[in-house]
């Protein structure tokens, strides 16, 4: 058997959560490959909405066995507070959610070196959600990281202890104005990870290439989005881990040769929270009316995204670099109302037009190229099949195939779980 897997092609918040929901069914196992509880997956059906941090999307699901990889760092209090929010659904969380020896702890402390980190960098901050991502990948790197498995090891205070000294040390470094108080902190981390040992730990790679050889059919859940991967978004202002396709097997142990089908999922436009690059986002009324039409604020940090034109330049540099062999289009219904719709489909860049994503895409540097599509008016949010749409979405959901040269899957039309046209 093989593994699909399922990333983000934008800036993160493309709807992979929902996506996900939609495709358990047809799945035994849902694996997290990647990040940490900076991300907010929203799912909604039966006219619930629920948010998961750190959890697989399939959580909801009967049947699927979820997995977080040791690609995946976990903060014991916001994982004991997401376990707490599932309870009101009355279902055995604790036999379908196993979780890697080999991820990373994140600590109180890694969250204060981030917030000191981001404070000390005035306006050049990355504008992180504040998670203790980037402290916690950089001990990971560094050789110095506390991993889950080493909970069962009887030195774990220790560790915990010298690695939490050395961080605040660091932060002392920072030399910046902060208020915490860390024995409460760590307190509340201590009671945290000990519900997290009520949970099974695995070694995961193990776990998933049994499975495989046993039959079992696997998709691998990504989180964030392409343009924000450490080696291939828009350094610096990126998360810390690889959230493209090659992020899936260093994060879960499953072999290259093993991947089949890279599902790719965008929003018909482009959004981005937090700092940086964004060479077509709009300072007008449509983007005004994007954010509001689409809800667009974060699910983690509840800040207000940035939104813009569909961008191709970087979707077919997010398509090259994932291998992506079908795309998922949502939030189609937001552009519903607007008479002209642009897409950009190459930059001018030192004179030059080009059509590929150069190293450097700050706005001094390049000036997207816009097209102009035809909108339509229909309040797409009650349909569900694919010839009920407008023919002028038909139109343009036809032009980004042709311009990405893999084909549009399916079409989201509102954030319910039925709310999913397959083309
Ligand atoms: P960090 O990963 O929390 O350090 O944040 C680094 C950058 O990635 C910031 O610009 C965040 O806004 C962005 N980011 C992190 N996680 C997500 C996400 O799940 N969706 C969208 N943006 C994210």
């Amino acid at each position: 058997m093989t593994v699909d897997l399922l990333l983000g092609l934008q800036w993160g918040d493309e709807g992979k959560g929902k996506i996900v929901d939609v495709l358990t069914s047809k799945y035994d196992i849902i694996a997290r490959f990647q990040g940490g509880p900076n991300a907010g997956h929203t799912l909604e059906f039966d006219g619930i909405k629920h948010v998961l941090r750190t959890i697989p999307s399939g959580i909801f699901h009967k049947t699927a066995i979820n997995i977080i990889g040791n690609g995946v760092v976990i903060d014991p209090v916001v994982f004991q507070k997401e376990l707490e929010g599932l309870e009101k659904f009355n279902m055995d969380v604790k036999s379908k959610l196993l979780i890697s020896r080999k991820a990373h702890l994140i600590l109180p402390t890694h969250r204060l070196l981030d917030a000191a980190s981001e404070a000390s960098k005035g306006k050049a901050k990355i504008g992180s959600t504040l998670k203790g991502i980037g402290p916690t990948y950089m001990d990971k790197t560094g050789r110095n990281g506390i991993r889950v498995g080493d909970i069962e090891l009887g030195d774990f205070k220790e560790r915990y202890r010298a690695l939490a000294d050395k961080h605040e040390a660091m932060i002392a470094f920072y030399d910046v104005d902060m208020q915490y108080n860390l024995q409460e902190m760590e307190a509340e981390f201590f009671e945290a990870v000990e519900v997290l040992k009520t949970l099974q730990f695995i070694d995961s790679e193990e776990y998933l290439n049994n499975a495989m050889k046993a039959g079992k059919s696997i998709l691998a859940e990504g989180a964030q989005g392409s343009l924000l991967d450490i080696d291939f978004g828009t350094y610096p202002f990126v998360t810390s881990s690889n959230t493209t396709a090659a992020g899936a097997c260093t994060g879960l142990g499953i072999a290259p040769n093993k991947v089949k089908d890279v599902f790719g999922i965008f929003k018909a436009y482009t959004t981005r929270v937090g700092s940086g690059p964004f060479p077509t986002e709009l300072f007008d009324e449509d983007g005004q009316t994007m954010a509001r039409v689409g809800n667009e604020f974060g699910a983690v940090t509840g800040r207000p995204r940035r939104c813009g034109w569909l961008d191709l330049v970087a979707l077919k540099y997010a398509v090259q670099v994932n291998g992506v062999t079908q795309l998922f289009m949502m939030k189609g219904d937001v552009l519903s109302g607007f008479d002209t719709l642009k897409v950009c489909t190459g930059y001018k860049y030192k004179g030059e037009v080009i059509s590929h994503l150069p190293y450097n895409i700050e706005e001094e540097n390049v000036t997207p190229i816009f097209i102009e599509k035809k909108g339509w008016q229909a309040d797409l949010t009650g349909m569900t099949k694919y010839d009920e749409l407008p023919v002028e979405l038909k139109e343009y959901i036809e032009f980004i195939e042709k311009e990405v040269e893999v084909p549009i899957k399916v079409v989201s039309v509102g954030p319910d779980r039925t709310q999913t046209i397959l083309k």
